[in-house]
């Protein structure tokens, strides 16, 4: 019997076997893979979420944490995982489209990847170790131009969203401060908070806490409105900044051939757990935006992120960034 013989054969077991696979998924624990490190914001909320995808999948919804090279180590993990629901790929606006146009990625981020959901968006927060001598937006800019000699930025990596949205910033302000790579901004926070670095651009979930108990200091929020959670942290536009908007979205995938009734159980465990009160007053504590009702469905993920890719892309590429 010839390869492709064999090849059709495996196939047709396999449409002919999804619904049955469907009916009886999940019957063991579904692992989400996060691919930063622990205590970071993709962390918090891939687990916010998985506590409560437990309830409805009546299944153990595991993290686990595969970091290096902003995301691709673990999003490259996931796409190599069997198409069979119980292995997910938790990524964001850096792995899921900024990673695409910088790295040589082995896997096309559309095309092997089947999207499940979106799972909300945060602006990024400019914020600095207290020892810095700026209290204001204006004031940390001129800082940074009379020391970017010396100045560091903390980042998740070339390509993370504390990365692209440091170098955002930077080409406004015509400043080359240099880049802290680290295995995801919840290490970068502990730094910031440490003095040991000078600057993240994070997102706002993340530092967030940290701003309102004062181990570190917030100049602008990237966004046209203030985080209700932080009401005198005024926005880029307010700042002197205006046009530095970046929204960090998150999403969930799953790898590419993933019967369609797995990931519609999937996204409806993951509707669940955002409309979840207990969820929704986490989002709110960390200045999460749910994703719009309209907006979670499967398609609307795929929607969203090949839009994301148009815009991105060309920014990227010109900026030349490399890994
Ligand atoms: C990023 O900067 O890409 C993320 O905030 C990193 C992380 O979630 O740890």
């Amino acid at each position: 019997m010839n390869f492709r013989t064999l090849a059709s054969i495996a196939t047709l077991l396999t449409v002919l076997t999804a619904p049955l696979q469907a009916e009886t998924y999940p019957s063991k624990p579904v692992t989400v893979i996060v691919p930063f490190a622990a205590g970071g914001p993709s962390d918090v909320l891939a687990r916010a979420l998985a506590d409560k995808m437990r309830t409805a999948l009546k299944e153990t919804v595991l993290i686990e944490n595969v970091t290096g090279a902003a995301g691709t180590i673990g999003v490259t993990r996931a796409v190599r995982s069997p198409a069979d629901g119980y292995t997910l790929s938790f990524g964001h606006l850096g792995t899921h489209v900024v990673n695409g146009a910088i790295y040589p990625l082995p896997f096309d981020l559309v095309n092997d990847l089947d999207p499940v959901a979106l799972l909300g968006a945060n602006p990024m927060l400019v914020v600095s170790k207290n020892a810095i001598p700026a209290k204001t937006f204006k004031e940390l800019i001129d800082w940074l131009k009379a020391n970017q000699a010396k100045a560091t930025l903390g980042t998740a990596g070339v390509g993370s969203g504390a990365h692209f949205s440091g170098v955002f910033l930077q080409n406004l302000i015509g400043t080359h401060a240099s880049y802290v790579p680290y295995r995801g901004t919840g290490p970068a926070l502990q730094d910031l908070v440490a003095g040991q670095i000078d600057i993240i651009v994070d997102q706002a979930s993340n530092s967030l806490p940290q701003v309102q108990a004062g181990t570190i200091r917030a100049y602008a929020v990237t966004d046209s409105k203030r985080l209700s959670a932080l009401p005198d942290v005024p926005t880029v536009d307010e700042a002197g900044l205006p046009g530095f908007h970046v929204s960090l979205w998150s999403g969930m995938w799953a790898p590419k051939g993933t019967p369609k009734e797995i990931v519609a159980k999937l996204n409806e465990a993951i509707r669940a757990a955002i409309d979840d009160p207990a969820v929704q007053k986490r989002y709110a504590e960390l200045g999460l935006e749910p994703p719009a009702q309209d907006q979670r469905t499967p398609e609307a993920l795929r929607t969203h992120q090949k839009a994301e890719i148009e815009k991105w892309w060309p920014v990227i590429k010109a900026a030349n960034v490399k890994p």
